[in-house]
């Protein structure tokens, strides 16, 4: 342990703490700072509980802010004051999950349960690679829904892409197996069959949710054994050449599949978020010292550089170089090789939304969720052909990736990241396109785009032509850098953003944007927080992550407010409904909540709007030092939640989660 390490009250806070250290070099900050800005907020969060006591009483007036008179949530609908058609659920925070009522929420796949056929039930006492290669990862994360027979519009049959973003020791192995931080080998394995996707199908029959069992497309993808290409500039690019892979063509598993997107023909796309965590070692005289520096490889948040030397940036000096990406899967073809589609980019891809524009070619909205990175799309060059989906094939190796630059005159810029223009050319150590894709953070700083409050989901909307961008929370960004669009110091909310794309042109190079809400407690005048005065206690949130926009042209969005500041917003993660049209716009009503210690994920609708998926990750898990009753440390043989199966024997399980309405209905109304 070290000095600095020594200063927080575990080892995951630790690692928090150096992931707020910005790897931007136009923000300077080191973790002397980080360590005394969060001592400062610890005092200022005292103050603020005496004030607020005062706000209780009737001190503050509450202007222009939420509607707190009330007192208790709305039980019934009411369409005709704020568009909604559902009733909401409370704040709060317990053991188990909640859903608005006229709901039914149903477990349909937990970590552990059998994928691929013959796949071994799930036991917890006696996991091996084996048997987690052929089941549910962890920490499930992105849904998509392929409907079955492909090209059609099924809402009751389908396949199910489920990404596994990382892996938690602590919670998946009791102690007497885990033996300390090192992590033994067999259990790192496992970890590793854990990380990556899943792809089952599944068929709704007399109005519930299963799995088809010993389906032909059920599938496991994972960090341990599966095979991919790399296409786009950077394939065969000296910077990707490692010793097990001379030719820089080919490369193991996946990492940190975070959120991700389904193509207009059908495949999965899955996003390389915080994969600089996997690697160990030391930069001294190291290669890729900048450029790693900018990526914070190495991140050393896992044992796995130990027994696999490929995660050891001193033995394997190039491997980092081959994370970061997004990786394209044909769920239809269950033998397919994954493609890491290197045209979009290497940053810490938190999801890849796709749009058909209106010229009839792709556009993909990727977020680079760390603090002061960027926004980015890719703008295919060659159309997208509905008919043949097979002549989609190289689609996304081709295209324009460009970096947003926010004015905050409102207007928005996007700039395109092009080897020979701009400076991204050999006199900044760009010598070509694939230089310019393994570096675009710094291409993309060059090219002087806005650095932001981390962007998360991103979700172009096919209804009215605008995107939704998710900016989770910033608490480093100062005073003197705030701006427009980021406009919060200390910003431990979040906001959500709309583009306004000009006459619904994704593909052009100029938009218009808009904050829409600046989440956090609208009654509490020093959060600065902006809802539409419709929104009731329990409709703001603070720090949004995944979205989606269901078949009406609705925006549903997620919370994910980390193990640090859950307890400031007295409520666990959940999805809330939230206007963009009318007179509500801005209004947010909650709908689900998840157990404690858990982030939403994961939102996906069915084409007709009557099923939603949602991924329950890490229950049991963030924060639980502030849950009443509790109050310590989680782990697998003393968890803060035994959910979903609530059984002494089995610890709690990420788990994606099937809503349906009573009434046969629309979700939401
Ligand atoms: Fe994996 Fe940015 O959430
Ligand atoms: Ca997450
Ligand atoms: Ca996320
Ligand atoms: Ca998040």
């Amino acid at each position: 342990m070290t000095e600095d390490e020594s200063r927080f009250s575990s080892h995951a806070e630790y690692l928090d703490a150096l992931e707020d250290i910005p790897s931007n070099p136009d923000i300077e900050d080191t973790l002397g700072d980080v360590i005394q800005r969060r001592l400062n907020r610890r005092t200022a969060l005292k103050q603020m509980l005496g004030i607020s006591a005062l706000g209780v009483l009737g001190a503050y007036p509450l202007a222009g802010s939420a509607r707190t008179g009330a007192g208790r949530p709305q039980t019934i609908s009411d369409s005709s004051t704020d568009g909604f058609r559902f009733a909401e659920i409370e704040h709060g925070v317990d053991q188990t999950h909640h859903v608005s009522p006229g709901h039914s929420a149903d477990i349909l796949i937990r970590w552990g349960d059998p994928v691929t056929p013959g796949a071994p039930e799930f036991d917890p006492y006696r996991q091996s690679t084996a048997a987690q290669l052929q089941q549910f990862g962890y920490n499930n994360d992105f849904v998509g829904y392929i409907p079955l027979p492909y090209g059609s519009n099924n809402p009751a049959h389908g396949l199910l892409c489920i990404n596994h973003e990382y892996t938690d020791a602590e919670m998946m192995f009791p102690a007497s197996a885990e033996k300390g931080k090192p992590g033994r080998p067999d259990l790192v394995e496992i970890e590793m069959a854990c990380n990556g996707g899943s792809i089952i199908e599944i068929k709704r029959t007399a109005g519930e949710w299963g799995l088809v069992k010993n389906s032909r497309y059920a599938r496991r993808i994972n960090a341990l054994d599966t095979e991919m290409r790399i296409s786009g500039p950077a394939a065969g690019h000296r910077r990707m050449k490692t010793t097990a892979d001379p030719d820089g063509q080919r490369v193991i598993g996946t990492l940190n599949n975070c959120a991700g997107g389904i193509t207009p023909w059908g495949t999965y796309l899955m996003a390389e978020e915080n994969f600089n965590k996997y690697f160990l070692g030391s930069l001294r005289g190291h290669p890729e010292k900048d450029s790693f520096t900018r990526y914070g490889i190495p991140g050393s948040g896992f044992a796995w550089g130990r027994y696999h030397p490929r995660f050891d940036i001193r033995r394997e000096p190039l491997e980092a170089n081959r994370f970061g990406w997004i990786v394209e899967v044909d769920p239809l073809d269950p033998g397919s090789t994954p493609v890491k589609r290197t045209a979009l980019g290497r940053f810490k891809h938190e999801g890849a939304a796709t749009i058909v524009n209106n010229d009839g070619r792709l556009v993909v909205y990727s977020g680079d969720d760390q603090r002061f990175e960027f926004l980015y799309k890719f703008v295919s060059r060659d159309k997208v052909n509905i008919n043949e989906r097979g002549a989609n094939r190289d689609l996304l190796d081709h295209g324009t990736l460009y970096a947003a630059r926010f004015a905050d005159d409102g207007t928005l810029r996007w700039l395109p990241l092009l080897h020979g223009q701009g400076g991204l050319d050999e006199t900044h150590g760009f010598r070509d396109q694939g230089d310019v894709v393994i570096e675009a953070r710094r291409a993309a700083s060059l090219l002087g785009a806005t650095p932001m409050d981390r962007p998360e989901d991103v979700e172009p909307s096919p209804s009215n032509g605008r995107v939704y961008v998710m900016l989770t929370n910033n608490a480093e960004r100062q005073a003197e850098n705030t701006d427009a669009v980021n406009p919060r110091a200390d910003n431990i909310w979040g906001q959500v953003v709309e583009l306004i794309t000009p006459g619904g042109d994704h593909a052009a190079d100029t938009a218009h944007w808009e904050l829409l809400i600046k989440a956090g407690d609208p009654s509490k005048p020093d959060v600065g927080a902006s809802w539409n005065p419709a929104t009731s206690v329990n409709g703001w949130f603070a720090c949004p992550d995944n979205c989606a926009i269901d078949p009406d042209g609705r925006l549903w969005v997620c919370s994910d407010q980390g193990s640090k500041w859950k307890h400031r917003s007295g409520t666990a993660d959940g999805i809330w409904a939230l206007q963009t049209e009318g007179q509500g716009r801005g209004t947010g009503r909650m709908f689900f909540r998840v157990p404690v210690g858990a982030e939403m994920c994961g939102p996906c609708f069915t084409p007709d709007g009557k099923t939603l998926f949602l991924a329950v990750q890490h229950p049991g898990t963030a924060g639980t030092r502030h849950f009443p009753g509790f109050e310590r440390k989680s782990s697998f043989d003393d968890p803060a939640t035994r959910w979903p199966d609530f059984d002494p024997e089995t610890p709690p399980r990420p788990s994606v989660v099937v809503i349906t309405r009573d009434d046969g209905g629309k979700i939401g109304g």
